[in-house]
This record gives C-alpha cells, structure tokens and sequence, in this order.
C-alpha cells in the first residue's frame, strides 16, 4: 500500500526543521547506501552535532508518534533514525530497493515500510519526484512541505533528478509488527472501520464483531 499522509509536520515544526538545517552541513549520501544503492545515489545526507540531530530526531518520533494514521498503516515496531537528504541541481537517485536489514553496529531491525516526508515544497524545485513501481503501474509522488508518503521497502523505486532548486526530504525505514504488506493494508481498512464504529455505533454487535476482529488478528499476524 502506498499512502500519503498530508500535514504530517506543521508549520512550526518546518520552520524549526529548516532552521538547523540551514546550519547543517552535508556530505556524500554513498556512505549510508548498500552497495547495490551506491551505484545509483547521488545525494547529499546531513551531518549535525549529536545536540542539534538529537533535538531534530525527537520532533520527527514524537509527531509519527501521535499520528493515528502512521501508526494504524504502518504499525511500527522499530524504527530508523531519520535521515535528511538533499538534492540539487542534477542529483537523482536511480532504481533501487532498500536494505532490508538496518542497524549499523547497534541492534539490527527489518525494513517492512519506507518513508519519506517532504520538507520544502513543490514548486520550490523542478524534476525530484520519488517514483515507486507499483503492481498498478508507476506512481510519481511530489508532495507540499510537511506531507508524508509511505510505500513497501521491498518495492523499486528512485528520484528523478532535481533540475532546479533544491529537494529536501527526511526519509526512515521501519520494522512493522506485521511483516506483509497486504496484511498491513488489510489490518489499516479493518482498523479505520472499527473507529468509526466504536465511535457512531459502540453498543451494536457488529462494531463489537469488528472490533474483535480486527484485535485478534493483529494478534494471529503481529511478530514483536
Ligand atoms: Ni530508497
């Protein structure tokens, strides 16, 4: 499933997120890609003191924290510290799938879920959507600043190249609870059902069916 999230970061938050950036400094994104990814990426990944990165870290886990719709598609168990890319003027990254296992030198975790939340927006740069292959076909995806996607590590996908101004992007990688994805999809319909349910119809037995269900086979599906 591939699903945006508009509005994930508010304006505050941008602003806060450009303002360390701007004192950011960057370096060659290779060094955090595989060796398949290596060959194809040609972005620049930013490098802060441990404070400022810190500070940065908390407010992208806080918000995915507190998103009902991050956490009901997604249905995080692990999660990478974000990276913050950026792409000028001919940058692009080429056809690639993500490592499937992360961690560095710290404890390891499976990529079940890619995203990528966009930080500045749309019409501040031409080129640089992320294309993601999809069983229907390509789907291009350039959003506003703060919007959100997320999209199955295991499909290809790239960016084209920015041919004006300049991309800029946090990505992160998560270990779902439930490693397939049309689980996942199935598991976030079910769940966006039962909400609305148990709020416009609590005392009915169908809400109540529904929302067993929907709770044993997270259950019957969930690994932790
Ligand atoms: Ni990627």
């Amino acid at each position: 499933m591939l699903l945006t999230i508009d509005k994930l970061l508010n304006a505050a938050q941008l602003d806060k997120i450009h303002e360390m950036l701007a004192q950011a400094e960057y370096e060659d994104g290779k060094v955090t890609a595989g060796m398949a990814a290596a060959r194809v990426k040609n972005n620049q990944e930013m490098k802060l003191p441990p404070k400022a990165l810190e500070l940065l870290l908390r407010i992208i886990m806080s918000t995915l924290g507190h998103n009902a719709t991050f956490r009901g598609a997604a249905l995080p168990l692990k999660m990478a510290d974000p990276i913050f890319a950026r792409y000028q003027p001919g940058m692009t990254y080429g056809d690639h799938v993500d490592d499937p296992i992360m961690g560095g030198s710290g404890p390891k975790f499976r990529t079940d879920v890619s995203m990528t939340i966009f930080l500045n927006d749309a019409d501040a740069y031409d080129g640089g959507e992320l294309v993601i292959r999809t069983t229907w076909g390509e789907k291009h995806v350039k959003l506003g600043a703060g919007d959100a996607v997320i999209y199955p590590s295991a499909s290809v996908h790239r960016v084209d190249p920015v041919t004006r101004g300049e991309r800029l992007v946090c990505v992160t990688w998560i270990q779902s609870l439930v490693r397939d994805a049309a689980r996942r999809e199935l598991l976030f319909e079910l769940g966006q059902a039962r909400e609305v349910l148990l709020k416009s119809d609590p005392d009915s037995d169908a809400t109540k069916q529904i929302d067993r269900s929907y709770v044993n086979l997270l259950r019957m599906w969930s690994n932790c």
